[in-house]
């Protein structure tokens, strides 16, 4: 009996100390399993004599109910522990930032091109492209450009072996299709071309040997040099913004006459302020080359110059970013920094 209650009495902390399920299972089978000291008791009931039988029987049944609930508590409170163990490995921290996968962007150069297009394509102007190898015919002779015009030097221009002397080269300007694209199509004609150009330049903070033009070409029954300021104007208004206002210097190019160069207010200071980061105060800025189609390239291409005019321009479209985004050297646009790319996303 003394035992008996000794074992019952130390039962509730000998349960608490066991950390872990395992540990309980050991526990239990000591305090109340096949071999444990209450089950030795028990097999020993038998030879008791029939006064203490009954006594020891009800004694060691509530020694048993004592501690059983006890060890099903902490089972329970066991077990628990483990889910929750479980479940902290299992969590996942809401509060991280989360990883952004970087996403690529087009180039500040192809949208440019792209805004540009759509202000002309909303005017009604077709877009076409044409071959960056082109023939000489057609980037000089068929523009008006006499071979003797220094542009025309090997200095200037990248010739391609190819064909007779100096007979391919890579082109120049986009000019070369206005031309292409008269031979193909019955006037009216409205076509603006984009695409790559090549000059024999070194690189500077302002050249590169590769760049990029936009042309555009309008020719019609009486179009006049007005048609060919308003649009320009309209354009200068759509990428600069509505308040900007232009101006034409005369000028002269072999395929336009009279031939013309377009400035467009400065939108940073409007008006020449002697400190003006964007126009160094003169107030307005060379935009591009434009004017009246020659009689002459109408003719070469068999468009009839007695009945028809119209307009043509170029731009450089590094210039227009550059000047737009106050950009100083048009080097950024190759090097593929992405510091310099991810401004223009
Ligand atoms: N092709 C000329 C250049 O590269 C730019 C230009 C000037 C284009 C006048 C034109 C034009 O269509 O009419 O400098």
């Amino acid at each position: 009996m003394e035992e008996l209650d000794q074992i019952v009495a130390t039962a509730p902390s000998r349960i608490e100390a066991a950390k872990s399920l395992d540990d309980l299972e050991t526990v239990e089978a000591e305090l109340i399993g096949r071999q444990s000291k209450l089950a030795e008791l028990q097999r020993g009931v038998g030879k008791l004599s029939d006064d203490e039988k009954p006594v020891m029987g009800r004694a060691l049944q509530e020694a048993r109910s004592a501690m059983q609930p006890i060890i099903a508590a902490r089972r329970a409170e066991l077990e628990r522990r483990a889910a929750d163990l479980l479940l902290e490995d299992d969590r996942v921290d809401m509060t991280l930032e989360a990883y952004r996968l970087p996403t690529g962007s087009l180039h500040l150069i192809q949208q440019t091109i792209d805004e540009i297009t759509d202000i002309f394509v909303a005017l009604g102007y077709a877009v076409a492209d044409g071959p960056e190898a082109e023939l000489s015919v057609y980037n000089f002779d068929a523009l008006n450009t006499p071979p003797t015009h220094p542009s025309r030097a090997e200095s200037d221009t990248m010739y391609l072996e190819f064909g007779p002397h100096d007979s391919a080269l890579l082109r120049t300007q986009t000019s070369p299709m206005q031309v292409r694209w008269m031979e193909n199509h019955e006037p009216p004609v409205h076509v603006i071309v984009p695409g790559k150009v090549y000059r024999s330049d070194t690189i500077d903070a302002s050249h590169l040997p590769v760049f990029h033009q936009i042309e555009g070409l309008a020719v019609d029954v009486d179009i006049t040099f007005a048609d060919l300021k308003g649009t320009l104007a309209h354009f200068a208004r759509e990428f600069f913004g509505p308040a900007t206002t232009v101006r034409l210097r005369p000028h002269f190019f072999p395929f336009t006459e009279p031939s013309a160069e377009l400035d467009v207010s400065c939108f940073n200071c409007d008006g020449g302020e002697a400190s003006c980061r964007v126009c160094k105060g003169v107030g307005w800025l060379e935009m591009l080359g434009c004017g009246m189609v020659d009689p002459n390239v109408l003719e070469n291409v068999g468009y009839d110059p007695e009945a028809l005019t119209g307009f043509a321009f170029g731009m450089g479209v590094e210039r227009m970013a550059m000047v737009r985004h106050g950009i100083n050297n048009i080097r950024h646009f190759i090097e593929n920094d992405i510091r310099f790319l991810g401004q223009f996303t």
